[in-house]
């Protein structure tokens, strides 16, 4: 017997299918069931009835419960009165696995939903969301080799920092205590590049926020790629394009998915048409000012509030570029014509619009291992532990830089989601870590 999905049938459109999938909702009289029939493609309306089916198959079908898994045999028309605008009328139906009274019923509190997550992912909602997010998994491999990258792998047990010591999540390795979860491939990608020019990854990255936030996980899958001989613009620029990408990508496969989650897409279309506005960290702060009436200091980070401010001014990712070398990282590049009584660096985090906030962090890399070593000491850190990075300046160093795009912030954004939790199936934060 060969079994179509509810979306083979639907194209199928009449005559005999056979169907497998769970039951989603379930109404009946003594005469007449009418079943909900789900599965990863769509959902659509069956009807049992007594004359049809029998005495004895009718009784099992008024007790299906929600959730149980079945297979259906029957003939499928269009009904523009069903839930779906399909209807099939069952000639046969076999359970496979029976459930237990189901426990997501409607209106559960998000905690209760939390800890039902592995139950919750069937959830129309978070199908929608993992189907979104595969696109956007897809499209991310799919820029980086249309681009010439190779995909290339970085440990995820690593023995320095490099996004600051107090974001670190140390690991009990065999009594030793001296080793941490990645919080960025970085370090041991920019070694590869004298290799392979130009790499990507898609990798969990780990960070030990305190911080209980709509933006922040503990664990999130981070995009990266580093380049040689690139410019900075070149780094922007591929920023850019696979934000553009990703967004293109979703807008063509999953429509349907968008409305399930009522996400305007008339919000993500600009993003595809229309060129990123790139500006320094002064001209943003300049625009705060004006536009915003918002004071910042210079030399002081744009924190959430700031950043919030900034995307409400455009509907598209904004890129914002040259930040005072001391809120930014120690790898960071100062460029030629920084004025060394307001040092900047070619660093850019894009921001996201609707205050989704920062999609992508990435810099040109600092070429003066007396520079990294100066800024790695006032950062507390012993330079020696990194005299494997210092090498990548050592053995015919080139212009380099790359960036890490957080991909559960883009499917955030994407999707239109109150809470980063949503974007991953199984969120890990601050205070969840189960089931
Ligand atoms: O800006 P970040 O810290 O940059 C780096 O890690 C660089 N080493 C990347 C590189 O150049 N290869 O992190 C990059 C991105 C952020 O822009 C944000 O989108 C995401 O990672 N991110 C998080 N996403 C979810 N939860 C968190 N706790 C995150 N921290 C960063
Ligand atoms: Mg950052």
């Amino acid at each position: 017997m060969k079994f179509l999905s509810i979306k083979e049938a639907m194209d199928k459109g009449s005559g005999e299918v056979n169907l497998r999938g769970w039951v989603h909702r379930e109404r009946g009289s003594n005469k007449l069931k009418f079943i909900q029939l789900r599965d990863s493609t769509n959902i659509i309306q069956c009807i049992i009835e007594k004359s049809v089916v029998g005495d004895k198959k009718f009784d099992i079908a008024d007790k299906l419960q929600v959730e149980t898994s079945i297979t259906i045999k029957g003939k499928i028309n269009k009904d523009d009165r069903a839930p779906t605008g399909f209807e099939i009328h069952v000639s046969d139906f076999e359970v496979v696995g029976e459930s237990n009274e189901f426990p997501i019923t409607k209106d559960q509190s998000i905690e209760f939903l939390a800890d039902n997550r592995h139950l919750w992912l069937r959830s129309r909602k978070m199908t929608a969301i993992m189907k979104i997010r595969s696109t956007i998994f897809g499209a991310i491999d799919e820029y980086f080799r249309k681009e010439g990258f190779h995909e290339y792998h970085s440990p995820i047990f690593q023995s320095v920092q490099c996004e600051g010591g107090s974001t670190l999540f140390t690991v009990d390795y065999f009594g030793k205590k001296d080793v941490f979860l990645a919080q960025t491939w970085q370090l041991y990608a920019e070694p590869a590049i004298f290799a392979l020019e130009k790499i990507y990854t898609i990798a969990p990255s780990f960070r030990a926020e305190k911080s209980k936030t709509s933006r922040h996980l503990t664990e999130y899958w981070h995009a990266e790629m580093e380049v040689a001989w690139a410019k900075f613009d070149e780094i922007i620029d591929h920023g850019e394009g696979l934000i553009k990408h990703m967004v293109k990508k979703v807008l063509e496969n999953n429509k349907e998915e968008l409305k399930t989650l009522n996400r305007d897409i008339k919000k993500l279309e600009p993003t595809v048409k229309k060129k990123f506005p790139r500006m320094t960290y002064d001209e943003a702060v300049k625009l705060l000012k004006e536009k915003c009436k918002m004071k910042v200091e210079w030399g002081k980070d744009l924190r959430t509030i700031e950043e919030d401010k900034l995307s409400d001014l455009y509907d598209i990712p904004i890129a914002v570029t040259r930040y005072p070398k001391k809120v930014k990282a120690f790898y960071m590049k100062e460029p030629e014509d920084s004025d060394p009584k307001k040092p900047v660096v070619n660093g850019v985090d894009f921001i996201a619009p609707e205050h989704y906030g920062e999609i992508i962090g990435g810099s040109e890399r600092e070429s003066d291992i007396k520079k990294i070593q100066k800024r790695l000491e006032e950062d507390g850190e012993d330079p020696k532990e990194y005299e494997f990075y210092m090498d990548t300046r050592r053995y015919g160093s080139v212009p380099h830089g790359g960036f890490g795009l957080g991909v559960e912030r883009i499917i955030a954004w994407v999707c239109g989601l109150d809470n980063i939790k949503d974007a991953i199936p199984f969120p890990r934060t601050m205070i969840r870590y189960k089931p």
